[in-house]
């Protein structure tokens, strides 16, 4: 089995995949169908498993992405089902999601809205960890909704009106209008890349077009829904959009230029990367 893992890493390796390692020990654990943390107690694969992990790791090298691979994307406590038509959720859309439950924590019920909801990873953490918020998941994409609605399907009892998917423009404001001066937080990771960007293969040929890009600098998009934004939250609400990292200076700008928002803050990732950009409406 080990020698298995290192060929595949290996061709991984070879042909540009990042983690070449951790995806090999992924694709072994979906093929087995067992958790990565349990490879270590498998002491030999059968030869129908060894043939799934020979197809899984090829495609892996044609760079399809992961996720797509296993059907499962990790987003905080979730794991969240992803495939063609959707974004797959990145880890440093996490900390947009944690910086919000941690302001939204001491409130009682929270009224939130995730706008470019995708797989519905940042709608469904807030409702997953934040028991008594309402959130509202609005999403454009017919594919995407589909997805967002069988992630929210297997997260919620039938009858929990706690999420509410909207399949919409999220920055047209006759989307939500009823909420308009209700919300206490607008979060969202919309589309930012450049038109003109080169981005990875994993991501050009598999995450849609519409996920991903954003007008010439990338913030078309994100232009419109800090406005739609400050219509839609209360006094005191709070509005965080992730970014691309070299977009922090222009979106602090953007948010400040609006005129309706206060304490307008940047923050870095992981990496110290500048990542998100929140505000106060004021
Ligand atoms: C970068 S993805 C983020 C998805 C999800 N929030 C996440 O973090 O994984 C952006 C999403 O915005 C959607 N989208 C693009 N323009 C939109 C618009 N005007 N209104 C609503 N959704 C939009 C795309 O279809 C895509 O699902």
């Amino acid at each position: 089995m080990r020698e298995a893992v290192a060929d595949a890493a290996r061709r991984l390796a070879h042909a540009g995949v990042a983690s070449p390692q951790v995806d090999a020990e992924e694709l072994l654990a979906h093929a087995l169908g067992v958790r990565r943390s349990a490879l270590v107690t498998v002491s030999s694969v059968d030869p129908t498993a060894l043939n799934r992990f020979t197809v899984l790791v090829e495609q892996r090298a044609d760079r399809v992405p992961l996720q797509h691979l296993t059907g499962v994307a990790g987003f905080r406590y979730l794991e969240l089902s992803v495939g063609p038509g959707v974004f797959v959720p990145r880890p440093e859309t996490e900390l947009l999601a944690g910086w919000a439950i941690d302001r939204l924590r001491p409130h009682p019920a929270p009224l939130v809205a995730d706008l470019c909801a995708g797989s519905g990873a940042i709608a469904l953490s807030i409702a997953h960890e934040l028991p008594n918020a309402e959130v509202y998941a609005v999403e454009l994409d017919q594919l995407a909704v589909a997805w967002a609605g069988r992630n929210a399907d297997a997260r919620t009892a039938a009858g929990d009106r706690r999420i509410t998917l909207i399949q919409a423009d999220a920055a047209d404001p006759r989307t939500l209008a009823g909420q308009d001066g209700t919300l206490d937080a607008v979060l969202t990771n919309p589309p930012y890349v450049p038109d003109d960007a080169i981005v990875d293969r994993e991501v050009a040929e598999h995450d849609p077009p519409l996920a991903l890009y954003g007008g010439p600098d990338g913030l078309c998009v994100v232009r419109r829904l800090i406005d739609r934004a400050a219509q839609l939250l209360k006094p005191g609400g709070l509005l965080g959009i992730e970014h691309a990292d070299l977009q922090g200076e222009a979106l602090l700008a953007a948010v400040t230029a609006d005129g309706r928002f206060r304490d307008v803050l940047d923050h870095v990732d992981l990496n110290g990367r500048p990542r998100f950009t929140t505000a106060t409406r004021r």
